[in-house]
């Protein structure tokens, strides 16, 4: 087991938005959490990476206890996360906010990780002198992307890549995701772009309020009406047709 969250509480001053949450990611694994908009996902994440303190509960990563552990304990543990909606430096080019990537490790900045992340993101060894603002949405998002898997982490967080973006970007992004799990890095790919992301996940958890409604293999959760309760019961209906 790489991350154990066991029985996790999360509040914002009063009011708990997550309720004694358990969830795992095993090493290789690739692990999407699926969920309506205000379900609680982003909370979670940033739960585990130390963005926000946790009311109760454990986390647990490669037998490390990161219960109580800063954003920056939990990058060195081998935790990151690409944030939801994350922008890149806009201002810097694309090589220098790579190398901000590397600062997770080596506080200089470490030039010779460069090289295999071009390698693996073509369309970024391209543009490497451009400023990042002058690159598409879609590319800035492949740079977010990198700059997070240039720390070399042991878990990669994904919150919701695909925001925005168009399908082929987000095929590119989830593709990506792939590759590197199937190279060994575990993914945790929090998306509502639930065919999508269930294709190329191992295991699926599906969060509601703050708790696990489901969890099962990738193949097993698309199947039946849970999926299709939660998601185009209400409002929210974040399907391939319908997602931006
Ligand atoms: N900074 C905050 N302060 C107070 N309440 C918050 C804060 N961030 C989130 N919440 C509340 O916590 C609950 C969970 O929000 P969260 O952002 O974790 O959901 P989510 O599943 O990531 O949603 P989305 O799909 O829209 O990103 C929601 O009720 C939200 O309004
Ligand atoms: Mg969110």
């Amino acid at each position: 087991m790489l991350l154990d969250v066991q029985d996790l509480h999360v509040a914002y001053g009063k009011a708990e938005v997550v309720h004694g949450l358990s969830m795992q990611v095993r090493a290789g694994e690739f692990v999407v959490v699926l969920g309506r908009n205000g379900a609680g996902k982003s909370t979670v994440m940033h739960a585990v990476s130390g963005l926000v303190p946790k009311r109760a509960g454990r986390v647990l990563f490669g037998g490390q206890d990161l219960s109580h552990a800063t954003p920056r304990q939990t990058v060195q543990a081998g935790i990151v996360q690409v944030l939801e909606g994350h922008r890149v430096f806009q201002t810097l080019s694309v090589e220098d906010n790579l190398l901000i990537g590397t600062y997770a490790r080596t506080p200089r900045g470490d030039r010779s990780k460069l090289e295999p992340i071009y390698a693996m993101f073509p369309e970024l060894a391209d543009r490497r002198q451009q400023m990042a603002s002058r690159l598409s949405g879609g590319q800035q998002q492949i740079l977010a992307v990198a700059q997070g898997v240039i720390g070399e982490p042991r878990l990669l967080i994904l919150d919701e890549p695909s925001g925005g973006l168009a399908p082929i970007v987000i095929d590119r992004i989830l593709d990506v995701a792939s590759r590197l799990c199937r190279d060994g890095l575990a993914i945790l790919l929090v998306e509502q772009l639930v065919e999508k992301a269930l294709r190329h996940a191992h295991y699926g958890y599906l969060f509601e309020t703050g708790r696990v409604a489901a969890e099962a293999f990738a193949d097993e959760l698309g199947q039946g009406d849970l999926l299709h309760r939660v998601f185009l019961g209400g409002h929210a209906q974040p399907t391939e047709e319908t997602a931006p």
